[in-house]
């Protein structure tokens, strides 16, 4: 196996990525990057006021580590940064840098398989239905404590998949040679070792 090995994992929102993500890289001990966080975190400063582009080119980690960033309104607010190219290019060196980590990388977020990292060994595109994403993020935004329905909930998933994919710059989409995951109706455990599957086989021949 090369030094470095990346594994580009993709997909809308709350299709379960970010928990494959997370147990694919404690499975190899890879480092993880939830990129969707670097987008939140501009999201948040732009809510405060300051410009979307100063606010990428500025970003620090006292940003990335706010405890704020989970929630639908930041969410909408990254989803609407993230439209604009040079809040994009202002993340690129530091994603692609991660990506290149000695020991191994996992990048989840929109565009790793088709922007960031086109050379990674492995690329999933992890997707469900709109209906299931939004209830998977309706139980986990309620037990948090957030007061919100589970249709206003359907309707800002279904809001940010559009702008996620209907964008110019990078727009959500597997890449030609990503393997796809449909979790709708798979536990998270069957989900995880279809994954696993798809890595094991780029591993050995790598
Ligand atoms: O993954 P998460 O839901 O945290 O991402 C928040 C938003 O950030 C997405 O809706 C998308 O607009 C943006 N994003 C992106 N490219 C990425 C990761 C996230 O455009 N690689």
């Amino acid at each position: 196996m090369s030094e470095s090995f990346t594994i580009a994992i993709d997909g809308p929102a709350a299709a379960g990525k970010g928990t494959i993500s997370k147990a694919v890289a404690a499975h190899y001990g890879f480092g993880h990057l939830d990129t969707g966080l670097l987008y939140r975190a501009v999201g948040a400063r732009m809510l405060e006021g300051v410009a979307p582009i100063e606010a990428a080119q500025n970003l620090t980690p006292d940003d990335l580590a706010r405890d704020d960033l989970r929630g639908p309104e930041v969410a909408q607010a990254a989803s609407k940064v993230a439209v604009v190219a040079e809040v994009r290019a202002a993340l690129v060196d530091f994603q692609r840098a991660f990506a290149r980590r000695v020991g191994g990388a996992v990048l989840d977020g929109r565009d790793i398989g088709t922007v960031i990292c086109p050379y990674a060994q492995v690329k999933l595109f992890v997707t469900a239905s709109a209906e299931v994403r939004a209830r998977r993020r309706f139980l986990e935004l309620t037990a948090a404590g957030k007061v919100i329905s589970l249709e206003e909930v359907l309707a800002d998933v279904k809001a940010r998949d559009d702008r996620d994919m209907n964008r110019a710059e990078a727009p959500l989409k597997p890449a030609e040679d990503a393997v796809l995951i449909d979790t709708s109706d798979l536990s998270i455990e069957d989900a995880l070792a279809a994954a696993l599957a798809v890595i094991e086989e780029r591993r050995s021949a790598s």
